[in-house]
């Protein structure tokens, strides 16, 4: 059969895991899928940067908005990063030429995703982001797929890697915050701007993508009640580890009867349930459904394979012709999210 060209935009972290996924893993993807999957052409800021992965077998191409139009390619694979800019501009110019578009830009979702979601119907095009939420936890495979026939009741978890590997660090190896923030970024976890991290922001990003399809409502980030770990001490660490806590960053989204309530902040856990043990770089998704009672999903939330991965689960379904809705329905069909005031315990 044909093969399934890609153009790839981004060639950091989650880019260079792609390239070698795509090159060391070719049979594999073309038996699993019944088709080729290809590298056509690739687009970074710096051409003559080393990135661990041979790329001479893929044409340059500077301009990622001019790699998203090639006629040579059928999917962009998005990974530069960044809510406006570069990625909207090319995901924007591969939706409105039919292209289908793989992205990890929760930030870019988070913010245009009702829009981009539209313009990718609008065109018979295709956009996943499994990627965006949670690194290499299938979590939007489990919501629009395996928990289709639900009614989503409640969805929550940690969902940012660094924050999870910070405290988690100050906790255990008594590191201070700065130094377990190097190691974070050693292990590839952090946003371009890492205050996206730290600040919540990046954790809120991906709490409101999936109230938006758990809950079948308009993406609302700007409706999500968000704190950060900037304020948390090691005071603090120890005081809640004497008491039997750890303190996590916790995002919890429900639908009440006063309307969408999303909230993002650090929250004390029990040190012995299963929040209480997430380590590091992991993250932990639960999701409550009124037939399958509650579903615990955990693994690495960030860093270069299990983003990879996520990126590819999407490439393959692709390459497979599976059609799955950007938010899980039309985007048409997605209702206001009313904003409800989060009740304090
Ligand atoms: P990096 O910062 O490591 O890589 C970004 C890449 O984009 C670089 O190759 C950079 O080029 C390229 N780039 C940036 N701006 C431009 C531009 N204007 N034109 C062309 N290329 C550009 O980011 P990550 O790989 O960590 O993240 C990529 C995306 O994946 C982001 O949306 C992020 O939020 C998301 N993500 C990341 C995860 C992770 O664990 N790292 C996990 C889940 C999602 P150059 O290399 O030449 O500077
Ligand atoms: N910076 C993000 C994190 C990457 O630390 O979780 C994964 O989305």
């Amino acid at each position: 059969s044909d093969p399934l060209r890609l153009g790839i935009a981004g060639l950091g972290t989650v880019g260079a895991g792609v390239v070698k996924i795509v090159r060391q893993k070719a049979n594999l993807l073309a038996t699993r899928t019944g088709r080729p999957v290809e590298i056509v052409a690739v687009s970074a800021r710096n051409r003559d940067k080393d990135r661990g992965v041979s790329l001479s077998a893929y044409e340059w191409v500077d301009d990622p908005v001019a790699l998203a139009r090639r006629d040579d390619i059928d999917v962009l694979v998005e990974l530069m990063g960044g809510s406006d800019g570069p990625a909207k501009a090319a995901t924007e110019a591969a939706l409105a030429s039919g292209k289908d578009v793989v992205t990890a830009n929760k930030a870019m979702l988070a913010h245009h995703g009702q829009k981009l979601a539209t313009l990718a119907e609008e065109n018979g095009a295709a956009l996943r982001f499994e990627a965006a939420v949670a690194g290499g936890i299938p979590v939007i495979k489990a919501l629009t797929e395996g928990l289709a026939g639900n009614e989503v009741t409640r969805v929550m978890g940690v969902m940012n890697g660094t924050c999870n590997y910070i405290l988690t660090r100050m906790e255990s190896a008594g590191l201070s915050y700065r130094e377990a923030f190097e190691e974070a970024d050693d292990l590839g976890y952090l946003e371009a701007d890492p205050e996206l991290d730290v600040g919540g922001i990046d954790a809120g990003h991906k709490l409101a993508l999936l109230a938006s399809i758990a809950f079948g409502t308009e993406v609302a980030f700007s409706g999500v009640d968000l704190e950060g770990i900037g304020k948390v001490s090691i005071d603090d660490i120890r005081q809640a580890a004497d008491m039997g806590y750890k303190i996590k960053l916790l995002g919890v989204a429900r639908m009440t009867g006063r309307g969408l309530e999303q909230r993002m902040a650090p929250c004390l856990v029990p040190q012995t349930s299963p929040l209480g043990q997430l380590d590091g770089g992991t993250n932990m998704v639960v999701i409550e459904g009124d037939m399958v009672g509650q579903i615990v999903l955990r693994g690495a939330g960030a860093g270069e394979g299990p983003t990879a991965s996520a990126v590819m689960g999407d490439v393959m379904d692709i390459a497979r012709g599976l059609r799955i809705p950007t938010f899980g329905k039309p985007a048409s069909a997605l209702t206001k999210a009313q904003p409800a005031t989060v009740a304090t315990p």
